[in-house]
C-alpha cells in the first residue's frame, strides 16, 4: 500500500506528544474513544465482523502479526485499526467509521491509537499481569467458602489473620481484608483454625 503524506505526518508526530513518557492503558485511554465512535457497530454479540471493541478478550484475539491484521503490535501503518481510522478522517470509502455513518476520530484520538499500537497494543494493565503471574507461580492457595453475617458467600483463599480482620485472596488474585466480626461463626472458626495450622 502507498502511504499518503498525512499518515506519515501523524506517525512522525507520535514520539513528540507531550505525554509520550506515559504508557497508554487500553481501558482508560483507548476504549473511551472506541465507545464514542465505534461501539455502535462494533460491540455486543452482533458486532460487525465479530470485532468487538467492548470486550478486552476479543480485542486481544485481533492482535497479531501479518498483513490485513487489525492490530499489529508496534506497527500502526500495518494495522487495519489505524489504516481505516486514518482513512475515515479523509472521507475515504474504506474508512472507519464508514462514510456518513459516524464521526471520524479527531487528530488527537488517532494519535493516541497510533501511540497505543506503537507501544505494543497491550490490553491488560501491568498490574493485572503481575497478579495473574503471582497467583500461578507461588501464591496458589486453597479456596474456601466464606459466609458473612448477612448470609452472603464468597470463594477465597486464606492468607492470614490481622488484628481483628482476616486477609482473603480473591479469585482475581487480589487480597482483601475483611473484619472477623462480620463473618459467620463458622467462617470465623475456619479462619482461626487455618491461622493456627500455618
Ligand atoms: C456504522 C457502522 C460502523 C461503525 C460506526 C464502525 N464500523 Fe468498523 N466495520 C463496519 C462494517 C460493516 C465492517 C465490515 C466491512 C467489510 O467487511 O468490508 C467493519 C469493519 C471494520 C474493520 C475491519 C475488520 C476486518 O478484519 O476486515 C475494522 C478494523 C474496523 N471496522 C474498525 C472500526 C473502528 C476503529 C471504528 C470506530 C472508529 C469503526 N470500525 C466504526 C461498520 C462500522
Amino acid at each position: 500500500m502507498i502511504y499518503n503524506l498525512s499518515l506519515i505526518a501523524i506517525l512522525t508526530f507520535v514520539p513528540l506528544l507531550p505525554d509520550s513518557a506515559w504508557a497508554l492503558d487500553f481501558e482508560s485511554d483507548i476504549q473511551p474513544i472506541l465507545k464514542k465512535k465505534c461501539f455502535k457497530c462494533h460491540s455486543g454479540p452482533k458486532a460487525k465482523k465479530g470485532l468487538r471493541w467492548d470486550k478486552k478478550e476479543v480485542v486481544a484475539e485481533w492482535i497479531k502479526e501479518g498483513t490485513d491484521s487489525v492490530i499489529v503490535p508496534g506497527s500502526p501503518v500495518k494495522s487495519l485499526m489505524f489504516i481505516k481510522t486514518s482513512q475515515g478522517r479523509q472521507n475515504h470509502p474504506d474508512g472507519m467509521p464508514p462514510l456518513r455513518r459516524g464521526t471520524p476520530l479527531s487528530e488527537g484520538e488517532l494519535k493516541l491509537v497510533a501511540k497505543w499500537i506503537t507501544e505494543g497494543a497491550k490490553v491488560t494493565s501491568s498490574e493485572e499481569d503481575d497478579s495473574t503471574v503471582k497467583m500461578k507461580k507461588e501464591d496458589e492457595v486453597k479456596i474456601y467458602d466464606w459466609t458473612n453475617l448477612s448470609g452472603q458467600t464468597i470463594k477465597a483463599g486464606f492468607v492470614r489473620l490481622e488484628d481483628k480482620s482476616v486477609v482473603l485472596r480473591l479469585e482475581s488474585g487480589k487480597d482483601t481484608t475483611y473484619p472477623m466480626g462480620k463473618l459467620s461463626v463458622e467462617s470465623r472458626e475456619l479462619a482461626k483454625k487455618l491461622a493456627e495450622g500455618k
